[in-house]
C-alpha cells in the first residue's frame, strides 16, 4: 500500500480564500472584491476581506504544515498584489509576500506548488471585458513571466489556471461568479477558448527560460456516468465528456478541440473566434504540458432529456456543484441517484468513480503524468468539548488516497495527492459554514489556529506513505 518516494503528499488553498489583507501592502482590487459587495451574492455576505489572513499569519501556518509532515503546499498569486492593475507598474510588496511565503516553505522542506490564476482577477481587467478580451491573454502572458522570473529559481512547479470549467460555466452560464452572466453559451466557449489560448503562451514563454522546472495546468475532474445503461443514457454520458472532458483535456494534451463539440457549436453559431494563429500555438503548445492536475470532487450522473426542461431556482446551496440542472443545450441533465451518497451540499462521494475516471484518462491521454491538485470533503465538522472531530474528512480522504493508489497499480501515472484545503478556508459562496481544512480557524476568538482530527491522521499517513490506510 505504499506510496513511492517520489509521490508528493500535499494540501492547497487559493489566494483569495485565504490571504485576507485585501487593500494591504499595494494590492489592487479584484474582480471577486466588488462581486462579494454585491447583496445577495454570498452566504450571509461573506467575503474575503480578512479571509483567514493567511497574509499576515502565513509563518504560522507553515510552521502547522510543516508539523504536518506536509511535503508540498500549493497555493495560487494574487495578480492583483503583483500589478495592481493588471498591468503597468509592478508592486514590489507583492513580490516581497510571495518571495517570503516560498522561503518559508522552503525552510522546511517543502515544495511550493504555485497556480497563477485561482479565479481573482485585478478589476481593472475585469471591468475590459474579462477573458472575453484577448487583452486579458496578453497581460495574463505578462504576469505570468514576470512570476516565472521572481520566482522560477525556487518554485519548479506552475499552474497557469485553475478549473477554466467552473469560473467560464458559473460566469457565464449560471450567473453565480463573476460577472454574474446567466445563459451566454457564446461567451462561456470564448472564454475558455482564451484562458486555452493564454495556457499555450504562457507555456512556450515558460520553456524559453530554461528553468527546468515543470508547467501543466488544472482542471476539475468530474467524470459522466449515465443512470444506467440504456442506449439514451450512454449517449448523455458520450455527450457530457464531449463537452465537459474533452473540450477541456483536448486542445491542451492533444492541441485541437474536440471534432463532436466544434461541429455542433458551429452549427449553432456557438464557436469562439479564434485564428489560425491562436489554434496554431495551442497544438505547438500541447507537448510541452509536463503535467496535467486533476481536482476531483464527484463524478456526474446523467440522464438524456427528450423536452428542454427549466434550470432549478439558482440558490446558494445549489448553484456550485450540487446536481439537478439541464445541461446548457439541454440534452442532458444531472441528477441525484438514490444508491449514491452525498456531502451536505449534495455533492457525491464515490472514489470509485474517482479510479473509473483516472483510467479514462490513461485511455484517451495515456501517461501524462498527473497530480491530484484538490481533493477533500466540504463539511461543517463537528467540535465535541472544543476538539474538531472531523472523522467524515478522514474517511474521505482515506478512501480516495486508496482510490488514488489502486489507480497507480492499474497504470495510471499519478505523482502526487493535495487535499484540499490546508487550512480552513473561505468558501466561495458558502463562506465559512463549508470547511474543508486540516486546521480549523476559529472565526470567534481572533482566527486563532487549531489542529483538527484529521490534521494528526494525514500526519501518520504521510510518516507512513500511506501504508496505514483503510482498505
Ligand atoms: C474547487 C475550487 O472548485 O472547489 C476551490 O478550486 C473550491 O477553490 C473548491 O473551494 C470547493 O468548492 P466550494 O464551493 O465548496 O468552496
Amino acid at each position: 500500500m505504499k506510496f513511492e518516494n517520489d509521490f508528493l503528499f500535499g494540501a492547497a488553498s487559493a489566494s483569495y480564500q485565504v490571504e485576507g489583507a485585501w487593500d494591504q501592502d499595494g494590492k489592487g482590487p479584484t474582480n471577486w472584491d466588488e462581486f462579494t459587495k454585491i447583496p445577495g451574492k454570498t452566504f450571509e455576505g461573506t467575503n474575503g476581506d480578512i479571509a483567514v489572513d493567511h497574509y499576515n499569519r502565513y509563518k504560522e501556518d507553515v510552521r502547522l504544515m510543516a508539523e504536518m509532515g506536509l511535503e508540498s503546499y500549493r497555493f495560487s498569486i494574487s495578480w492583483a498584489r503583483i500589478f495592481p492593475n493588471g498591468t503597468g507598474e509592478v508592486n514590489q510588496k507583492g513580490i516581497d509576500f510571495y518571495n517570503n511565503l516560498i522561503d518559508e516553505c522552503l525552510k522546511y522542506g517543502i515544495v511550493p506548488f504555485v497556480t497563477l490564476y485561482h479565479w481573482d482577477l485585478p478589476l481593472s481587467l475585469e471591468k475590459k471585458g474579462a477573458w472575453l478580451n484577448k487583452d486579458t491573454v496578453d497581460a495574463y502572458v505578462d504576469y505570468a513571466v514576470l512570476c516565472f522570473k521572481e520566482f522560477g529559481d525556487r518554485v519548479k512547479n506552475f499552474i497557469t489556471f485553475n478549473e477554466t470549467v467552473v469560473f467560464a460555466a458559473l460566469g457565464y452560464l449560471a450567473g453565480a461568479h463573476p460577472p454574474g452572466i446567466e445563459n451566454d453559451a457564446k461567451k462561456y466557449f470564448q472564454v475558455t477558448h482564451n484562458v486555452f489560448y493564454a495556457h499555450a503562451r504562457a507555456l512556450i514563454e515558460y520553456k524559453k527560460l530554461n528553468q527546468y522546472g515543470e508547467i501543466g495546468l488544472s482542471h476539475v475532474f468530474s467524470p459522466a456516468f449515465g443512470i444506467d445503461d440504456s442506449e439514451a443514457n450512454t449517449f448523455a454520458a458520450m455527450h457530457a465528456n464531449q463537452y465537459q472532458f474533452h473540450w477541456f483535456f483536448d486542445p491542451i494534451l492533444r492541441g485541437h478541440y474536440p471534432e463532436y463539440v466544434v461541429k455542433q457549436l458551429e452549427e449553432k453559431g456557438l464557436a469562439p473566434d479564434w485564428t489560425t494563429e491562436e489554434l496554431a500555438l495551442i497544438e505547438q503548445a500541447a507537448p510541452l504540458n509536463d503535467f496535467m492536475g486533476l481536482n476531483y470532487y464527484q463524478p456526474q450522473r446523467v440522464e438524456k432529456i427528450e423536452e428542454a426542461v427549466e434550470k432549478r431556482e439558482n440558490t446558494l446551496e445549489n448553484s456550485t456543484g450540487a446536481p439537478g440542472n439541464p445541461s446548457f443545450d439541454n440534452v442532458y441533465r444531472t441528477v441525484l441517484m438514490e444508491d449514491k451518497r452525498y456531502t451536505k451540499w449534495n455533492w457525491e462521494i464515490s472514489p470509485e468513480a474517482f479510479v473509473d475516471g483516472l483510467e479514462m484518462i490513461k485511455e484517451n491521454y495515456g501517461q501524462i503524468k498527473l497530480y491530484i491538485t484538490e481533493n477533500g470533503l466540504g463539511d461543517e465538522d463537528p467540535i465535541i468539548e472544543g476538539a474538531v472531530c472531523d472523522i467524515p474528512r478522514i474517511n474521505f480522504i482515506n478512501d480516495h488516497l486508496v482510490a488514488v493508489k489502486e489507480a497507480i497499480d492499474r497504470g495510471v501515472h499519478i505523482k502526487g495527492y493535495y487535499a484540499w484545503s490546508a487550512i480552513d478556508l473561505l468558501s466561495w459562496l458558502n463562506g465559512y459554514k463549508k470547511q474543508y481544512g486540516f486546521i480549523y480557524v476559529d472565526h470567534k476568538n481572533g482566527l486563532e489556529r487549531k489542529k483538527k482530527a484529521s490534521f494528526h491522521w494525514f500526519k501518520e499517513v504521510i510518516a507512513t506513505r500511506g501504508e496505514n490506510l483503510d482498505r
